[in-house]
């Protein structure tokens, strides 16, 4: 976790009080410990070191310039979805050269752009997208270098919303067709088959779910080698969890666990390998900062509402997932709580029948784990304007994204002229 420190009943991150940078930057915002990101990509990194490996960063999960320009410090490769996450990719300095294209559905105009920039790898999804891809690359006369992502069925033993390996779920190509579109792909002009592609879901901490899929991946490996289509890298994808209550899995015992089956694995490989990371990286590195605008007692509960709601973070009500809440003081007493945003919609909660410590109108409290799909997430439903984030490293705090405006999300809209006709 991210280890928050209490000093004099206090909490602190990298040297700085909670309640210090609630006064300099107005709640609810996003704050994240520059120095736990590095650390958690290092040791991923670190854990692979033996291998001829590249840690493509999973822009999705945390997609500020100020985060990928500290991963690419770091040497990180980035695995993106869209042309948005590829312009950011290389905005932070990230070489085309370490991009890795997924996605589902790529649009012809991201083909395009990502081509132009002579990316690593498209990731592809399906043999519709390869004859647009090949169609594209012919008319552009550059090489499109690809993956085939396999679906290798394989349950991944976690939320339902965010398993991405099985029969039935949209994702990848089924296993037992890859051998025929590897051949149809061989024949294509402008297409180079690089590697073999695979991300079966995320926060997986059955690694028994890791090992089923690569025993397939390999399989298909040696069927392509003993057809003489070569490949150059296989990549594994993201997907390892990270720990989100204090009796889960530590990080360091999970990063263990996943280098064992992956150095298992890779012995017998003759070929680079990709890792896409994400949740790992960002997860614990980040906490929601936010205050009770009211304490509410009715129907024998007691409700904190804080000033930030589902919009800001939608997590707990869409993956039922559960944050460890603190205050940012603290206070020995406990107490039953519901944790509930201001929006108006019974959805609208952060955690709900929590036994926590105390905590009074107007205190801050802490939202934990929240590095990792919760800012990219968030959304101004009931005009809520999307929220600040905030970096600190060595006792500095550093705005690395302004909070919007209301008068900014007017602006963006359009009232039709007749509609003007009729107001004035
Ligand atoms: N590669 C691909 C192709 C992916 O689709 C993803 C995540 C990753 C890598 C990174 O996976 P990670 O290492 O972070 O598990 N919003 C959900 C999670 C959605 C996961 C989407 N794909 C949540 O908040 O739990």
């Amino acid at each position: 976790m991210l280890n928050l420190e209490y000093k004099n009943g206090e909490q602190y991150i990298e040297g700085l009080s909670i309640s210090q940078l609630a006064d300099r930057h107005e709640t609810p915002f996003y704050c994240y410990s520059a120095t736990k990101v590095q650390t958690q990509f290092r040791m991923f990194k670190d854990a692979f070191s033996n291998l001829d490996a590249l840690v493509c960063y999973a822009v999705k999960v945390n997609s500020n310039q100020a985060i990928l320009t500290l991963l690419a410090d770091e040497g990180a490769g980035a695995d993106v979805v869209s042309i948005g996450e590829i312009k950011r990719a290389l905005a932070a300095n990230i070489p085309a050269n370490k991009i890795v294209f997924s996605g589902v559905a790529k649009t012809k105009e991201e083909m395009v752009f990502a081509l132009q920039q002579n990316i690593l790898c498209f990731n592809v999804e399906s043999k519709p997208e390869l004859d647009q891809l090949a169609s594209v690359a012919f008319q552009l006369k550059i090489t499109a270098n690809i993956s085939f992502r396999i679906n290798p069925n394989v349950d991944a033993n976690t939320h339902k919303k965010i398993s991405t390996g099985k029969k039935g779920d949209k994702f990848g190509v089924d296993i037992d067709q890859a051998v025929s579109l590897y051949q149809y792909a061989q024949s294509l002009s402008f297409i180079n088959i690089v590697g073999i592609d695979m991300h079966i879901g995320s926060q997986i901490s059955d690694m028994n779910a890791f090992d089923l899929a690569i025993v397939k991946i390999k399989k298909l490996y040696e069927q392509l080698n003993l057809l003489n289509i070569k490949i150059q890298h296989i990549d594994f994808g993201g997907g390892l969890a990270v720990q989100y209550q204090r009796n889960d899995k530590t990080e360091s015992d999970l990063l263990i666990e996943y280098a064992r089956v992956i150095n298992k694995h890779a012995i017998d490989l003759d070929c680079k390998i990709i890792f896409e990371p994400g949740r790992f990286i960002m997860g614990n590195a980040g906490v929601l900062v936010t205050k009770v605008i009211v304490k509410k007692y009715q129907h024998n509960k007691v409700f904190l509402i804080v000033d930030a709601g589902m919009n800001d973070l939608i997590r707990p009500t869409l993956y039922d997932a559960y944050h460890v809440i603190s205050p940012a003081n603290y206070s020995n007493e406990m107490e039953s709580v519901d944790v509930v945003g201001p929006v108006c919609e019974t959805g609208d909660y952060l955690a709900q029948d929590r036994t926590m410590q105390k905590v009074e109108q107007g205190e801050l409290i802490i939202i934990h784990s929240t590095g990792a799909y919760c800012a990219v997430t968030s959304n101004s439903y009931n005009s809520r304007p999307i929220i600040k984030e905030v970096l600190v490293k060595n006792n500095c705090d550093y705005v690395i994204r302004k909070e919007q405006t209301v008068e900014s999300l007017i602006a963006l809209d359009c009232v039709p002229v007749f509609l003007n006709y009729l107001k004035y």
